[in-house]
């Protein structure tokens, strides 16, 4: 058994064997640009007959992978295979929709064969282990990294989470088309402070457990093999030497038997959080937390052996850590078959298949959030609009339509805006203007673009931000369009023709001047390989928009962080800011913008319209052991099939510690047809209700609850129940 496997080999390796395990380094990816592979060098070679890697990360290819293999397993001393790990965070070469996009859909099921896909092209591809997904909620829209997230909602975030770790990992780590999965970052790194990467945490025990934890512990029982711990520190200690998260509970408490990776050099970076002294010390705390592998900091090759040999960390440290590896590099297969995942065959095979990219044309549909329809401007006909004109920096822009870490899809190859209406607009003259860049202060091309307006009958404008917008180390302090793009868009509105704003960004923007001036307004994220040809058909009425937003859209930057699941406040308010009464002065609010946002989470429009009605409980008390029906109806008013996305949302009116105004609890994703009306259930029981308490045990209080359903988080119809008695889980 595998177990027997890994103390056999364990016994058989040398100190520095052993550390050479816990070295994980990085291809040269970074250095060579999207067409890549000098990184087909040398020079990895010796390291790896010495035995002084574990593995290389962000490398890819059959043919090059098998080839380190081959040294690792034939020229080292044991043998021992290589893991080979990269960022495959939305599709490999067929890119899907960045994670906030993919989530945009709330389809459990797509998300989940979109992971599939990615893991078997690079599997495929030679790569074992994946960097994904992202499980950290994200509540500030400046922090850049929302978009590789599944939004602000921990209930959401988990159910994506851990879809998307079965379908990295299907059933079997040792499937040559399935790969390990990392759940990161560990933990709360998306509560960084004023939204700046990296920056400081510093949150109750509550707020982690109840809002940060829960995403990871969905990850980690859907099977995700490894973890990843983030670059913050948390509460005054660097997470990678955090013992209370990384050893009370992960391991403790949830009984996580996997590998623990550090993040880029963040063992290295304890010295600069000023809580190491030195290389040493910061090895010696990261171990000793439990932190298994290091991630390009080399600070467990150099200083691990004397460490160990002075006594200051005992072996045993170092031994779990190596036996965790080993065990994942047998659970993966790669010591029965090391060239299991580097397949030339199947490699062709598997990258961009046809079945592949379809997915992707489904998924980045099922992304689009219709946020404005104004007069039912959408969907168009070109009966209507016999000239189209397509503007904006990203309307035949290739190189942004796969959004952030998508390195492995090059960029020649995504469908723009521009090819996929061209395709769709069958019979209408489509004319195209850039207007601006993506960044730049220069108007030069605007009267260009304004002529193109003039002579069509309808503009569809492509704006938002580029893909390095967004992602790690792209935090911005304005959530506004860049460079001059805003002001094209009132160029062009000053002509009087109607507007269609595609709006990418990887993140919640501000779009309060849009939502006033413009009639339709369309989230497209960065949709990937089959943007241009997703947004296309929504755009001509051949999908029928479906998605729904993760995160809420602000009114002003100043109002961030922003989510619907916040606190009620001793002094709440929720009217508007500028009506007139003293009453509101001393009320939580702002003087210059309502508190609530511009569109709420949950929300998204469609070309067809829904009734909600008949809201019950069959019920209402709930008890420890039982359950409750919530069901309402559902009708489709409008003229078009579509989807809708039933919300259910409660609130606990009184708790031991105060508790959110709403959280969502359960959803559905229902097809209707025109004039088709469904009875939908949702059953609640006590856990559904459960929360870390005053006293930090999980479980239930008995009083009175609320239950909100609608399509969104903000338009919603209410009942309540009562829950009697307390339960502890
Ligand atoms: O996986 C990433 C992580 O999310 C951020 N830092 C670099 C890692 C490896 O590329």
């Amino acid at each position: 058994n595998t177990e027997q496997r890994v103390e056999e080999l364990l016994a058989k390796m040398t100190l520095e064997e052993k550390v050479g395990q816990l070295n994980f380094v990085v291809g040269d990816l970074f250095n060579t640009g999207p067409t890549v592979r000098t990184s087909e060098s040398d020079i990895f070679n010796e390291a790896i007959r010495k035995g002084e890697i574990t593995g290389i990360f962000n490398i890819h290819g059959a043919a090059y992978t098998g080839k380190l293999q081959k040294i690792a397993v034939e020229q080292s001393r044991l043998g021992i295979p290589l893991l080979i790990g990269a960022d495959v965070i939305h599709g490999f070469k067929t890119v899907f929709p960045i994670p906030l996009g993919e989530a945009a859909s709330w389809d459990l099921a797509a998300i989940e064969k979109g992971a599939r896909v990615a893991a078997k092209e690079s599997a495929a591809s030679g790569i074992s282990l994946t960097f994904a997904p992202m499980a950290d909620v994200a509540r500030d829209a400046r922090w850049g990294r929302t978009a590789e997230g599944a939004g602000e909602d921990p209930y959401l975030v988990s159910l994506v989470t851990a879809a998307r770790v079965k379908g990295f990992q299907g059933n079997d780590l040792s499937d040559p088309l399935t790969i390990a999965a990392c759940v990161k970052h560990f933990v709360a790194y998306g509560a960084a402070e004023a939204g700046r990467d990296y920056n400081t945490v510093d949150i109750s025990e509550y707020e982690l457990r109840n809002t940060y934890l829960p995403p990871f512990k969905a990850a980690l029982d859907a099977g995700s093999a490894t973890l990843m711990t983030s670059f913050n520190e948390l509460n005054g200690i660097p997470a990678t030497a955090n013992t209370k998260v990384m050893r009370d509970i992960l391991r403790d408490e949830w009984g996580f038997k996997g590998v623990v990776i550090s993040d880029w050099q963040n063992i290295q970076e304890m010295i600069a959080h000023g809580y190491a002294q030195d290389n040493a010390h910061a090895g010696e705390l990261a171990i000793k937390a439990g932190t298994d592998m290091d991630m390009m900091a080399e600070i467990y090759l150099k200083e691990l052996p004397r460490l160990v040999k002075s006594g200051k960390v005992e072996q045993k440290y170092l031994d779990d850590a190596v036996r965790r590896v080993l065990w994942l590099k047998f659970k993966l297969g790669l010591f029965d078959n090391p060239y299991l995942y580097s397949n030339t065959k199947t490699e062709k095979k598997q990258v961009r298949s046809k079945e592949h990219l379809q997915a992707a044309f489904e998924m980045a549909q099922r992304s689009i959030v219709l946020l404005k329809n104004e007069k039912n401007l959408l969907p168009l006909s070109t009966t209507k609009a016999k000239k189209i004109a397509v503007i904006g920096p990203l309307a035949d822009n290739k190189e942004d339509m796969n959004g952030t870490w998508s390195f492995f899809g090059e960029a020649q190859h995504p469908v723009t805006f521009l090819e996929g209406i061209k395709k769709y607009a069958k019979g209408a003259e489509v004319t195209y203007a850039q207007g601006c860049e993506l960044y730049s202060d220069s108007k030069a091309k605007f009267d260009e673009a304004v002529a193109a307006a003039r002579k069509a009958d309808v503009v569809i404008m492509a704006i938002g931000e580029s893909a390095v917008m967004n992602g790690e180390g792209a935090s911005r302090a304005d959530i506004t369009l860049p460079g001059v793009q805003m002001e094209l868009v009132k160029a062009i509105h000053a002509t009087g023709k109607p507007i269609i704003a595609l709006v990418s960004s990887g993140r919640a923007l501000e779009l309060t001047w849009l939502d006033e001036n413009v009639p339709a307004v369309l989230a497209t994220w960065s949709l990937g390989s089959e943007a241009g040809n997703a947004a296309a058909s929504v755009l001509f009425g051949e999908y029928n928009p479906s998605g729904k937003l993760p995160v809420s859209f602000p009114r002003a930057v100043g109002q961030l962080p922003l989510y619907y699941n916040h606190k009620h406040t001793g002094r709440p308010y929720e009217g508007n800011h500028s009506e007139p009464g003293s009453e509101r002065v001393y009320k939580s609010r702002y003087r210059d913008v309502p508190n609530t946002a511009l569109y709420p989470f949950g929300y998204g429009l469609s070309y067809t319209t829904f009734k909600y009605d008949n809201l019950k409980v069959d019920n209402n008390k709930l008890v420890p052991g039982g359950q409750l029906q919530v069901s309402v109806d559902v009708t489709n008013t409008g003229k078009h099939a579509g989807e809708e996305v039933i919300q259910l949302y409660t609130r606990d009116l009184v708790g031991s510690i105060t508790r959110p105004v709403k959280e969502l609890k359960k959803f559905q994703k229902l097809a209707f047809k025109p004039g088709e009306r469904k009875t939908v259930t949702f059953t609640l029981t006590p856990e559904d209700l459960a929360f870390w308490r005053a006293d930090l045990t999980y479980g239930t209080e008995p009083g009175d609850f609320k239950v909100f359903v609608g399509p969104n988080s903000r338009d919603v119809q209410e009942t309540s129940f009562m829950l009697l008695k307390d339960s502890s889980m």
